[in-house]
């Protein structure tokens, strides 16, 4: 094997660099050396690092420890890496669209076209087991009917019925289970008798999904020797009909998909004890929500404080629909509701009959300090206030740089104390809402300036009182300095 000596230099070259020694890891140079490993490895885990990216010096001794083992693996699992720094590495670091470090990719069967991400553990044993399961074929052969009741147990359980390992169906299925492993459990008979008492007879070619959660079993329709239809089909099917706030794997996909999504949300929140919770949660399962554009989310009230918290909803409201419309933060709520309220709330919402709920503390009764205290209901008399040049900072009291702000911040109001024109203000941002969505608050502190014209400024200078003096004086817009703008002219 020629090519090892260019990989032993290239090894020793890394060892200068202070990079972990490449034993059982594979030290590539250049797309050459790249083709000439992945004809003769079927299976190649390749690491792009920068010798410079601590992830990747944390990764390094792991992954030369996982080695080892993969190496033995049947069938082995080659773990290469490769310079992204390194010039005659950077044609390969940009085919493969390397972005940041470490990225590892997974090339299987000698194609160098089309890796697939790796997207599992970072310390040793987890990349072995991890690299294994990977290796394995993707659909289990199950060779018995007794092998067939406890694959349908899985969460998404995904069975192929073919005559045999040749037909162009069958392979079409083992692409599409490889390209999905991570996400669902994929198995196949070659006798659909197995089948017998799990499922109506299935004749052969066909693909079944058997889910714990909504209907039981489905069968697919499409072409069976179309990938991209069996991998649509998979990801629809398998959403659940209700997604549910909670950490199971049938939720976690459609939550991340949804809340990092702009669209307003429908959410319903009810205990697990509540007298007619299926009633509750059939509701939301089918309230037409498409013309209102709304994503729907169950919360069980139980384990998810947070969630109530950030809402200000208590146990005792409930069962409670919400909508919440983050781009104008805007809430809307029906406290202590009913199943049959659904559809006349998500109503009025689209016609905008709605009063927006302001979760509010009660506002001080006295309020005469250097830093005026803001609640949700007194929001728009203070710091809207006409003529008024106003500082508001939204704070959280666990923030530990708001506390750090908070003696320089009374200096501020202390400097503008006996300013008519000027308002220094405060508003702990996690027991009130904002009831203007100009006013986006992303993370705590934040700073935002209102001059008396209402032109809103966010503050993103130093947080020390000259910096905060300076910017308002020069950003101030008062009766006296308007008219004698408006007199230069
Ligand atoms: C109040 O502050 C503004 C902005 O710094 C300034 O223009 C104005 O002169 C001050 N007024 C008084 C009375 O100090």
């Amino acid at each position: 094997m020629v090519r090892h000596s260019a990989f032993y230099l290239a090894a020793a070259a890394s060892l200068c660099l202070g990079f972990a020694a490449a034993e059982d890891v594979v030290v590539v140079s250049g797309p050459k050396e790249f083709d000439a490993l992945l004809k003769d490895n079927s299976f190649v885990v390749a690491e792009f690092f920068a010798p410079w990216c601590g992830h990747c010096k944390k990764l390094a001794p792991e992954y030369e420890k996982a080695a080892g083992p993969l190496k033995k693996n049947n069938p082995p699992v080659t773990l290469a890496s490769i310079d992204a720094t390194e010039e005659a590495n950077k044609p390969l670091a940009e085919k493969y669209g390397v972005q940041g470090f470490p990225t590892l990719k997974i090339f299987k069967g000698g194609d160098a076209s089309a890796p697939t991400d790796y997207n599992g553990p970072r310390e040793a044993d987890g990349i072995v087991s991890y690299l294994q399961k990977q290796s394995g074929p993707a659909s289990v052969e199950l060779t018995s009917k007794a092998d067939v009741p406890a694959f349908v147990q899985k969460e998404v359980a995904v069975l192929g019925v073919f005559a045999d390992a040749k037909s162009t169906e069958f392979k079409t299925f083992s692409a599409a289970a490889d390209a999905a492993r991570d996400e669902y459990d994929f198995g196949h008979v070659f006798d659909s008798s197995f089948l017998d008492g799990e499922a109506e007879p299935q004749a052969a070619p066909s693909i079944l999904m058997f889910k714990q959660y909504d209907a039981p079993m489905l069968k697919y329709q499409g072409k069976l020797t179309d990938k991209a239809a069996i991998m649509e089909w998979l990801s629809s099917k398998s959403l659940p009909s209700l997604v549910e706030l909670d950490q199971k794997p049938r939720n976690r996909a459609a939550l991340q998909k949804i809340f990092s999504s702009p669209t307003p949300k429908l959410l319903g929140f009810a205990g697990k004890d509540d007298s007619n919770l299926a009633e509750f949660k059939k509701a939301l399962t089918d309230v037409p929500t498409t013309g209102a554009a709304l994503q729907v989310v169950f919360i069980e009230t139980g384990g998810n404080a947070q969630a109530l918290q950030y809402f200000g909803i208590e146990a005792k409201d409930t069962p409670a629909f919400v909508i919440h419309d983050q781009n104008n933060n805007a809430k809307y709520i029906s406290f202590n509701t009913k199943p049959s309220k659904l559809p006349g709330f998500v109503s009025d919402y689209e016609a905008g009959k709605l009063e927006k709920h302001v979760k509010t503390e009660a506002p001080p009764k006295k309020n005469n300090g250097p830093v005026k205290v803001v609640t949700g209901t007194t929001f728009e008399d203070i710091v809207l206030a006409k003529g008024q040049n106003t500082m508001i900072e939204f704070y959280a009291p666990w923030c530990g740089h708001c506390k750090t702000l908070a003696p320089i911040y009374e200096e501020v109001g202390e400097f503008f104390q006996k300013n008519k024109t000027v308002t220094i203000a405060k508003m702990d941002a996690t027991a009130n809402d904002v009831p203007d969505g100009r006013f986006q608050v992303k993370g705590f502190p934040t700073l935002m300036f209102v001059d008396s014209k209402g032109e809103i400024k966010p503050y993103e200078g130093e947080r020390t009182k000259d910096g905060l003096v300076e910017f308002i004086e020069a950003n101030s817009v008062g009766a006296s300095s308007s008219a004698a703008s408006k007199e230069e002219l």
